[in-house]
């Protein structure tokens, strides 16, 4: 008897399966309803605790409320900011969209912050500025520092509202491929122990980050990069894997997250000379230059000698020059997360940061109307039918070697809500889907049942731990060749000690030991994905530092890297190129230039 015989599964149908119940996923899920087609969406976690929740700075528009500004400057410095590597197509579609997709949320009833006049407050954010790089300008629409809580609520009331479907706790295992067409789903109810198949018309992954492949990070521990994982054992590419952000103020110690938007009021970074060093890395945007130029700046610091504390290992954020209503009214969330984390009153002391791992700019290579790319056949735009992806799971590519901050919210709701709007294009509702194969799923519930008994000695944890330990000294802020080497030799006793990995729970409800194992295999596939493109990519770019080669070579690497990882941890790798176009004739091609801060 096969493996899949022993399991029984449910069976649907839908139009449209919305995987993820994140910004992008419930964006996605709120327009797919809204155009009339059968949607579901599916989310391991309770939507309102999706990842989008911890997001705090605000959301990137050109609404200029608090000083001139418009959407070809935002597009401008999002190009300039992702180092020359992101699709200037997608980019004038974000930056074009920002404005209507804020005032959506605003009608949708998200409670921004406001200004005086009553206005949607902004703040300045890093690399976000006006006349094409001149000076700061106030672009990131702010509730307070809890954006995303407001956002997250806004939209699962949204799609309640219009009547979506969801099945909540529930961890999708596998995309269902046939003939190299996305036709569903497989997934397992965490609730009850039982597995589904879901068949659709459109599968959209929207599975957020796989930021927890590193030890420190500020993302939550669900972001095991769940969607990047199926696309990987589906046999297709991921994107620009080698390019993750560190955000150069996680608190030092716990890794959480102080918003940007802390230095946009006017907080400052300095060394333990009391040196606003800033003004030395990028004497224009100082201390709002974009987060890799900070990231490296504060490494720099503490490795030449000049970190704070004891260990001289991290660097100190001062607010305590700003006024306490301030800090009450606009930086509420940040001050009291260090409180409890790092035990500091922000009105009188620095808070204690170092860059920690944040964002992954690489991801399910996709296009601007969500349709994930295969690039195969040649063809380095070519799609996978049925398959689309949104959100920090896609890499659209708008945000290319470096993203901005405020950006993320902002390409979540935008490409979210671009992926309901090809479906309604281009889906007809509750039009017949062609029967699944008898053994649709059957590899995924082998790959479940090895793992659900697995008997090995090295229980998960241990290699969860023992793989983000690697990432966090072999692929941080700083690389070169060699430490990148190393660091896959070390991803390669984790592969190696996979075959004896012990899972001890073997029951079916709610087992968090089998969840968490499923989830280990997906980001043990996308940090091997990012060393191998990270050792191939010989430049320096946006996130990417290396040592060894520190200049931009825009002859040889202006391109997306693809990495493909088979079931034993080995990558392959191609590359695609970077769309050097724009959408309308309007807008023109930004060129390269050196980078000057
Ligand atoms: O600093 C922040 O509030 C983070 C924002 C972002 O990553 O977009």
């Amino acid at each position: 008897m096969s493996v899949a015989k022993a399991y029984e599964f449910t069976d649907h149908t839908y139009d449209v399966i919305v995987v993820g119940a994140g910004g992008a996923g419930l964006r996605a899920t709120q327009g797919a309803v809204e155009a009339g087609l059968r949607t579901a969406c599916i989310s391991k976690v309770f939507p309102t605790r999706s990842h989008t929740v911890a997001a705090q700075g605000g959301i990137a528009a050109s609404l200029g409320n608090l000083g001139e500004d418009n959407w070809q400057w935002h597009m401008y410095d999002t190009v300039k900011g992702s180092d020359w590597l992101g699709d200037q197509d997608a980019i004038e579609y974000m930056c074009r969209e920002a404005v209507p997709t804020v005032l959506e949320l605003e009608h949708a009833g998200l409670p921004f912050s406001r200004t005086q006049s009553g206005e949607i407050y902004q703040r300045p954010f890093g690399g976000h500025m006006s006349n094409f790089g001149e000076r700061p300008v106030p672009r990131a629409c702010a509730a307070a520092d809890r954006t995303g809580h407001a956002l997250i609520h806004t939209l699962y009331g949204q799609a309640l509202r219009f009547g979506a479907e969801f099945f909540i706790e529930y961890f999708v295992l596998d995309l269902i491929m046939v003939d190299g067409e996305c036709r569903g789903v497989t997934a397992w109810s965490l609730m009850d122990g039982t597995l589904h198949r879901f068949r659709a018309q459109q599968v959209i992954l929207a599975t957020g980050g796989y930021g927890r492949i590193y030890f420190s990070c500020t993302s939550a521990h669900t972001c095991t990069g769940d969607g990047g994982g199926m696309v990987l054992r589906a046999g297709l590419p991921l994107q620009d894997m080698e390019f993750m952000q560190f955000h150069p103020t996680g608190i030092y110690g716990a890794g959480c997250l102080i918003t940007e938007g802390a230095r946009g009021e006017g907080g400052y970074l300095v060394n333990s000379e009391g040196e606003r060093f800033m003004e030395r890395y990028a004497p224009s945007a100082k201390d709002l230059a974009s987060r890799d130029v900070v990231s490296r700046a504060m490494t720099v610091e503490i490795r030449e000698g000049r970190g704070v504390g004891v260990n001289k290992d991290h660097i100190y954020l001062h607010l305590d020059h700003l006024s306490p209503a301030m800090l009450h009214e606009r930086l509420p969330g940040i001050s009291e997360s260090a409180r409890i984390f790092s035990g500091v009153d922000v009105t009188r002391q620095p808070i204690p940061v170092l860059p920690t791992a944040h964002y992954c700019m690489g991801g399910i290579p996709a296009n601007y109307h969500g349709h994930a790319i295969s690039a195969a056949g040649g063809d380095p735009d070519a799609v996978v039918p049925g398959l689309m992806s949104a959100g920090e799971a896609a890499c659209v590519s708008v945000h290319g070697a470096n993203r901005l901050g405020c950006n993320s919210l902002l390409d979540i709701v935008v490409f979210g809500r671009a992926a309901a709007l090809r479906c309604a294009e281009t889906l007809t509702a509750g039009a017949s889907q062609p029967e699944l194969p008898a053994d649709a799923g059957e590899a995924s519930i082998a790959r479940f049942d090895k793992y659900r008994h697995a008997k090995g000695r090295t229980p998960t944890p241990r290699l969860r731990l023992q793989m983000q330990h690697t990432m966090q000294r072999f692929a941080t802020v700083f690389r070169t060749g060699e430490i990148l080497k190393e660091g896959e030799q070390k991803l390669k006793e984790v592969w190696n000690a996979l075959p004896d990995i012990g899972v001890s729970d073997r029951s079916m409800i709610w087992n968090s030991d089998l969840l968490e194992t499923l989830e280990f295999e997906n980001l043990l596939l996308q940090a091997t994905a990012l060393v191998g493109s990270a050792i191939a990519r010989t430049e320096s770019r946006g996130a990417h530092a290396r040592e060894d080669f520190p200049e931009r070579d825009d002859k040889n690497w202006m391109k997306h890297s693809l990495a493909w990882v088979d079931g034993s941890g080995d990558v392959r790798l191609d590359y695609r190129p970077v769309h050097t176009f724009t959408l309308t004739e309007d807008i023109q091609y930004i060129e390269p230039k050196a980078r000057v801060y």
